[in-house]
């Protein structure tokens, strides 16, 4: 099977959060199961960089507002198609943000103009090559079915995977035409989202199937708490919608050959790492467990739950590290929580700090209000570093909480909450403390951690047997 993935970022070229690991992750997990992917991306800089001496397979006289050249090549193990268009995209830094920290005002255009490429590659082919399934992640490849519907080719099936519904890629309806739209189709049962267009709705309407990035997500995805206004888009796809969690690079995220940490292969050599990040991040010893985050700080990741709740931890001895950037106001919180000797703060984006974060850690917290799969949860399972995660979406998937029953049968590998509030975080923190000092149970919950299977293995399996069931069924 031949798919082409349409993403706006992908890892390690360029990467914002964990659609871009999931992007970067999985061609060469589709390799194993027969799957020839290439992935389609903007030309931001670091990606023309990256991409030194490729060639060009097509042009475009007039792409949103300039012309454009397609370019294939290959870049970190990539196979990757270009979009070289400097009028949209050559531009530094965060592939959304402008200097002022505000989206770029011509974002619609600019991944307008992804979806108009990657239709284009699906109907006419890029230089031969044809992909039978178009795969797109998030609002920034809904427009593609649209395109597709206007090139009028039908015999390519579409994927739209959600990796957060939250984002829904909102433009304003004076630009219908300039987006290349069909007026026609800007009402209710289209892409029309409260008098706005929506690409995220343009897709989740018009692609043959709907994935997201764990089963829990997928249901929860179907209510209107975190439905985000689309649950009933989302009720009405049932039938189109699997939940498939994502893996981790666990080439990266190997705790005996990370070289960014002191390797170990048993929880009993997180003994240096620890001592390494309190030396690094200036903690005193102590004798509660340390508890790492690393994270986008926003409403989402339910940061300011932490800060409520905090005393319970250190009143159990515990500490906390975090590394994260965000939000000026919970940046600015966290600093001032980093007055007591027991927190420490780095405000920034460290993708080295964060394994030795993960690595030094006893626990890493996931508080999250919705998360759609998350991962850095599934890096602290692999690391021994025990999770304590809300009970939401992928967090749900992946962490069996320390019940009494779960701790009877030595199956737990870490803490759940639920609901998620600064109450029953605070809870949770208390249990962690508890389980902490109980050496021998600890021990067992990171062996238990270390022992799950967090990979692309079972995932990759998944996604080919979707392609290959919507390649059958035509
Ligand atoms: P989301 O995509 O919602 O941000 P995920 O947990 O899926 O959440 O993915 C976040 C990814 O970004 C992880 O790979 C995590 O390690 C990384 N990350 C987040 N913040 C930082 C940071 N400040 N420094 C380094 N890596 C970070
Ligand atoms: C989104 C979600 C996160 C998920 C990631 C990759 O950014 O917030 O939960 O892990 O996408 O699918």
């Amino acid at each position: 099977t031949q798919v082409l993935s349409v993403a706006s970022e992908c890892a390690p070229l360029v990467k914002t959060g964990g659609l871009a690991d999931v992007a970067g992750a999985l061609p060469a997990a589709l390799a194993q199961q027969g799957v020839q992917m290439r992935t389609l991306l903007p030309g931001y800089p670091a990606v023309m960089a990256a991409l030194k001496g490729g060639r060009q397979v097509d042009e475009f006289e007039d792409l949103f507002g300039g012309p454009a050249r397609l370019l294939a090549g290959k870049a970190a193990g990539l196979d990757l198609l270009v979009i070289d268009a400097p009028h949209l995209f050559a531009r530094e830094g965060n592939p959304y943000l402008g200097p002022d920290g505000q989206d770029w005002p011509d974002n619609p255009e600019r991944f307008a103009a992804l979806c108009w490429v990657g239709a284009h590659i699906a109907a006419q082919g890029a230089r031969g090559w044809r992909p039978q399934i178009l795969h797109g992640h998030d609002w920034q490849a809904g427009f593609v079915t649209e395109y597709l519907r206007r090139m009028q080719a039908t015999d390519i099936r579409t994927v739209l995977t959600i990796h957060n519904i939250a984002f829904i890629g909102r433009a304003d309806p004076a630009r219908l035409h300039a987006l290349r739209l069909d007026p026609a189709r800007f009402h209710a049962d289209g892409f029309e989202y409260w008098g706005a267009i929506s690409a995220l709705k343009a897709g989740l309407i018009g692609a043959d199937r709907l994935t997201t990035v764990s089963p829990t997500y997928a249901e929860e995805l179907m209510t209107a708490q975190f439905g985000m206004g689309l649950d009933g888009v989302m009720r009405h796809r049932r039938d189109a919608l699997l939940g498939i969690l994502n893996g981790i690079d666990d080439d990266a995220w190997n705790p005996a050959t990370d070289p960014n940490i002191a390797a170990y292969d048993k929880p009993a050599g997180k003994a240096a790492n620890k001592a390494a990040l309190r030396a690094e991040m200036g903690l005193p010893d102590s004798e509660g467990p340390l508890c790492v985050i690393v994270s986008r700080m926003t409403h989402q990741k339910g940061l300011d739950l932490v800060l409520q709740a905090l005393p319970a931890l250190l009143d159990g001895g515990g500490q906390l590290a975090l590394l994260g950037s965000g939000d000026p106001e919970l940046q600015t919180a966290f600093q001032n929580a980093a007055q007591s000797p027991h927190v420490a703060v780095r405000i920034g984006y460290d993708e080295a700090f964060s394994h030795r974060m993960i690595a030094g850690g006893d626990a890493i917290l996931v508080p999250s209000r919705f998360e759609p799969c998350g991962l850095t949860q599934l890096y602290g399972l692999r690391y021994g570093t025990v999770p304590l995660v809300a009970l939401t979406g992928g967090l749900a998937d992946t962490v069996i909480n320390a019940s009494p029953a779960a701790l009877t049968r030595g199956v737990a590998t870490g803490i759940q909450f639920s609901p998620v509030d600064a109450g029953t975080l605070r809870n949770a923190l208390t249990r962690l403390c508890a389980l902490y000092k109980d050496s021998g149970t600890w021990s067992r919950l990171q062996q238990n951690a270390m022992a799950q299977p967090v990979g692309w293995d079972q995932s990759a399996k998944q996604y080919a047997a979707l392609y290959a069931e919507m390649t059958a069924t035509e």
